[in-house]
């Protein structure tokens, strides 16, 4: 499993895949300073973020983080896989594709992770065939109660996890898993010898449930969800957080919705029921939350496959209330929103089997101002005089963060169902002070370029800056000690650039995204003029870390003399030594 391209073929194939003329391909790119800069094509933007830097071969936005080598550039635009984006780049190369080899390093770096995430794939195999078997009648008749067709059924590679204690997990220790393993991905739960000399036991997570495997966009098994097949309780079990799984950084059917190319907007819904049954009846862009309010990073997610979201929860009370929430995020990080309201309490599953798919499509979808108004006016009796001046002054409130186009159709609105005239309304407005309770509109994000900036930065990223100088391979190697690195990470890095690996290759084997976007951010090439002012700047940089370091040392030794009686023999030599640093620290300033 472990196994992948040689790393020199690795390389040459990216040498001859230039970035900047690959990504050229897709994005048009204007050169300012050493970088080239154009309109992110992974987010909605209206000034250019995305950078692309052509001497370490990287690209890197910084609206929305994300950044890579070549390779993952083409896994992104392409929505492909990584073996599809190198066999495309290399048929574009003519280079023609070697066998895959072994690599020890690459196993060691990544084995943890790959064999947590092969695990869980082969649990989702075990349960989807359990499925068409003896052992998963029980979840196939329960599915197929719920109208769930066979392609469906396929189409999201549901389950059954059998009413056994530990089926699946002796199926996955014969297959050489190890209980550690399969308990820390959450499959199995294991129950240590108590001290009365018990056995060691352990069970399986899910028992007698039909199981919604939850696949990331690079189709990775991350998670499970198991719907108990009747009344009871707990309705929905989940995968708990795990090495390779954050219930807040994905959504359900991540991997659906990167197959499905110029959507004009995602469907956001509640439940892993919702998602399969809006696209059963043909509705494209379907994705849900895993059972939490949505989140920043998961707004942030959808944001790389739709330009707009709308939100579809529940008719329900807790629904409603959520899509409020929703709809915060959701303008905090400048989405376009708008809400489908559900009739009679409904949910989604529940209305387009109700009504149909065109029922569906005929639900007005409401502007976030107009939801919002309307949720407002449900909290008040507009049959009273009170009630009516009350809401009128709430209402305007509201209107603060809405733009004048909306606000002035919104006033009319306002107008006939309170019967104060548009004069008195906009006079109430103008006496707000611009409101705190509404969320701030986006502001435009800064955005570092070349010409701005020249100074060395605080303390923790001139460690950064650094590791990028040092990739530049301009400055002297012998100026920089793995020791001026403090963390683990930073210190991996600068071993690996050491070595002589090239920053796209360090790029590439990230183990995750987030991971990905950081090591692109530290390696992308310093803003730097010429050789002379990259040495001059890894010079502060270096001056900086280890004058913190000695000044650290030196406080240490402060401490421990002023915790000693003065009479202990140890403290002459504290003395000296506390001296010695602070002549390292003189020499420094
Ligand atoms: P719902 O109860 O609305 O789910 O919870 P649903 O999809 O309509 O359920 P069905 O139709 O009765 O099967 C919405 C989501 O909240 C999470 C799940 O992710 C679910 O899909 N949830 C709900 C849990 O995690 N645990 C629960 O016990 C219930
Ligand atoms: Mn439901």
């Amino acid at each position: 499993m472990a196994s992948r391209y040689p790393s020199a073929w690795l390389d040459d194939l990216r040498s001859r895949s230039e970035i900047v003329q690959v990504v050229s391909g897709y994005v048009s790119l204007k050169k300012s300073g050493r970088n080239y800069w154009g309109l992110c094509p992974f987010h909605g933007e209206k000034t250019a973020s995305f950078s692309v830097d052509p001497e370490h071969q990287l690209y890197y936005c910084f609206g929305c983080k994300n950044g890579g080598d070549v390779i993952h550039f083409i896994t992104e635009i392409e929505r492909c896989s990584f073996h599809e984006a190198v066999e495309l780049l290399a048929d574009r190369a003519h280079l023609p594709v070697p066998e895959l080899v072994n690599d020890e390093d690459y196993e060691r770096r990544r084995s943890r992770r790959e064999r947590l995430l092969q695990a869980n794939t082969e649990a989702a195999r075990f349960y989807h065939e359990t499925l068409f078997q003896p052992a998963g009648a029980s979840s196939l008749a329960y599915l197929r109660s719920r109208g769930l067709s066979d392609s469906v059924i396929r189409k999201f590679g549901l389950g059954a996890a059998p009413d056994e204690w530990s089926s699946l997990t002796d199926h996955l220790i014969a297959k050489g898993y190890t209980l550690e393993e399969l308990s820390s991905v959450g499959l199995t739960l294991v129950k240590q010898p108590g001290e009365d000399g018990g056995q060691l036991r352990y069970f399986d997570m899910f028992r007698n449930r039909a199981i919604f495997p939850i696949i990331d966009m690079y189709k990775n098994v991350i998670a499970f969800g198991g719907r108990s097949l009747g009344k009871q309780m707990p309705k929905y079990m989940n995968t708990s957080d795990t090495p390779v799984f954050n219930k807040r950084k994905g959504v359900y059917a991540a991997n659906l919705l990167r197959q499905q190319r110029h959507l004009d907007r995602v469907i956001l819904v509640e439940g892993y029921m919702d998602v399969v049954a809006l696209t059963q009846f043909g509705i494209p862009g379907v994705c849900a939350t895993l059972g939490t309010a949505l989140t920043e990073e998961q707004a942030r997610l959808l944001r790389r496959f739709a330009p707009e979201v709308y939100l579809a929860y529940d008719g329900d009370s807790a629904g409603q209330h959520a899509i409020l929430r929703g709809l915060d995020i959701l303008q905090q990080e400048g989405i376009p929103a708008k809400v489908l309201d559900f009739p009679d309490g409904l949910d989604p599953d529940e209305f387009i089997r109700r009504d149909g798919a065109d029922a569906f499509y005929a639900l007005p979808a409401l502007s976030a101002t107009a939801y919002r108004l309307r949720r407002l006016k449900e909290t008040y009796d507009l049959s009273d005089a009170e009630g009516r001046m009350k809401y009128a002054r709430a209402a305007m409130q509201l209107l603060v963060a809405a733009d004048p186009v909306e606000r002035a159709t919104y006033m009319k609105t306002i107008q006939v169902e309170t019967g104060f005239s548009l004069d008195v309304l906009q006079q109430q407005f103008e006496s707000l002070p611009s409101s705190p309770s509404s969320p701030a509109p986006p502001l435009p994000k800064k955005l570092p370029r070349p010409w701005e900036d020249q100074t060395v930065p605080p303390e923790h990223s001139a460690r950064e800056t650094l590791l990028s100088l040092l990739a530049t391979g301009q400055i002297p190697k012998d100026m920089v000690e793995e020791k001026d690195f403090e963390s683990d990470e930073l210190k991996s890095l600068y071993v690996r650039l050491i070595a002589g690996e090239s920053p796209a290759s360090m790029v590439n084997d990230a183990p995750d995204d987030e991971t990905r976007s950081r090591y692109t951010r530290i390696l992308l090439s310093p803003v730097a003029e010429s050789t002379d002012q990259m040495i001059s700047m890894a010079t502060q940089c270096l001056s900086r870390i280890r004058r913190s370091a000695y000044q650290k040392q030196y406080d240490a030794l402060q401490q421990q003399i002023k915790s000693l009686d003065p009479a202990d023999p140890a403290i002459p030599a504290l003395l000296m030594e506390a001296q010695d640093v602070q002549g390292k620290l003189d020499k420094l300033k």
